[in-house]
């Protein structure tokens, strides 16, 4: 590793900025999944990853692995890491925080003495729902595979399969169908990442320690009517996909509304087809993004919605059909990394508080192999996915200095309680 300099203050801001220039044309950070822009913010923090001294790979599911051999290279290694894709004109802080200050945080930990465990700093693939319609592709390719997940139905906005989109940045979608990390080969895994709503903003505290993770159930809708000509059709009788679908919507959020908070739902794609001002749209498609910490109730909430659709479909004559693109679970985060990153802010002096996220990560996935934790910093007004999304250079700083204590404490032990 390099000497012990540590990374000088405000580099992971410098850094974010240069991150956030690679980007399709558009307000705000547009970087798909398995796409171009991907491969481009991965090879230049790659090239961040090499110079830092770490040993850098790209593995079969895309996602980028840069790794500080331990001083007992058979013990299972420390993860961290997060994601460098976003949404469409998202902010330049969602995953790529957690990869860039990540970096900063391997650095500052590593960097007077090769640490017991290795540490692998992980970027990531496709983590975003953004692209294909569910979510974590990448991290979810190591942990359980995709042998489930139809490489060829699953489309993005342009027709473009996950099959083909892998295919265009040199991967093989067959590749990733079997897992390659089993439970016990990884020590646990730590992600860092920028709040993405108003608790620490509003709280005035610095520190997120993340009890639990809340999880999304991602489906896709289709109403099948009648296309027809929106001059001589009648409006009596009509089979009209859009209208269903717009009163379908207004019922998953009056669904969601009735949860008082524990849980939320979305639809936020929508695709009308012919598309057409002067033609009565005889298919619609679009997507329901539903969340919440107790899997029971993200059950109840998600078949009160698709009862709803049923009832929408028979009383306007509409063909329906419902794909569970992910139905994911909801994750603890493990005690004794939470009591880890308490005792880093307590020691560096920051104000923390304990609290749930909202968002899923990556760290949902790995928590299949291993024990989980996330450290969160301020979204200044809650704001994320969107461009206003802001974190202050200081905040960014006191993230990585935690992250950097929970490192050094998590890659000298050799155990955690309740783990590999
Ligand atoms: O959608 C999410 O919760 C995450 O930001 N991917
Ligand atoms: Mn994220
Ligand atoms: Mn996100």
């Amino acid at each position: 590793m390099s000497p012990s300099s540590p990374p000088p203050a405000r580099r992971t801001w410098d850094r974010l900025r240069e991150l956030a220039e690679i980007t399709a044309p558009g307000d705000g950070v547009s970087r798909d999944g398995y796409s171009a822009y991907e491969r481009l913010a991965q090879d230049l923090v790659g090239a961040w990853m090499r110079d830092a001294g770490l040993s850098v790979t790209r593995d079969h599911a895309g996602n980028l692995r840069g790794r500080v051999a331990g001083r007992d290279p058979l013990l299972p290694a420390v993860w961290v890491g997060s994601h460098l894709d976003s949404v469409p004109g998202g902010g330049r802080f969602d995953g790529a925080y957690g990869v860039v200050g990540g970096l900063a945080a391997v650095e500052a930990a590593t960097g007077g003495e090769t640490p017991l465990r290795s540490i692998e700093l992980v970027a990531f693939a496709c983590e975003e729902g953004a692209r294909f319609g569910t979510g974590l592709l990448g991290s979810r390719g190591l942990v359980e595979g995709w042998a489930d997940v139809d490489v060829d139905a699953l489309v993005d906005r342009d027709g473009v399969s996950l099959r083909a989109a892998l295919a265009s940045v040199g991967l093989d979608a067959e590749a990733v169908r079997a897992p390659s990390l089993t439970p016990g080969s990884v020590h646990c895994f730590v992600e860092l990442h920028v709040e993405q709503g108003p608790v620490l903003d509003t709280a005035a505290a610095t520190i997120g320690v993340v009890s639990a993770i809340a999880a999304p159930t991602y489906l896709r809708v289709r109403f099948e009517g009648a296309a027809g000509h929106a001059g001589t059709t009648p409006m009596v009788g009509r089979r009209d996909a859009l209208v269903g679908a717009a009163e379908a919507i207004l019922e998953v959020e009056r669904a969601a509304r009735s949860y008082d908070g524990a849980a939320v739902s979305t639809v936020g794609f929508l695709a009308v087809h012919p598309n057409s001002a002067n033609v009565i749209p005889g298919s619609v498609t679009f997507s329901v993004d539903v969340r919440a910490l107790d899997a029971d109730t993200k059950r109840r909430l998600v078949e009160e919605i698709a009862a709803g659709l049923q009832r929408t479909a028979q009383a306007r004559s509409l063909q329906l059909s419902v794909a569970t693109l992910a139905d994911l679970a909801p994750v603890a985060c493990h005690p004794p990394i939470q009591g880890a990153v308490r005792d880093a802010a307590t020691s560096l002096g920051l104000p923390w508080l304990d609290m749930p996220s909202g968002a899923y990560h990556d760290a949902m996935a790995m928590s299949r192999v291993c024990p989980v934790g996330m450290v969160f910093v301020p979204s200044a007004r809650g704001l994320s996915h969107v461009a206003e999304e802001w974190t202050s250079p200081d905040d960014l700083e006191h993230g990585v200095d935690v992250l950097a204590e929970v490192l050094r404490t998590l890659a000298s032990t050799t155990g955690i309680e309740g783990a590999g």
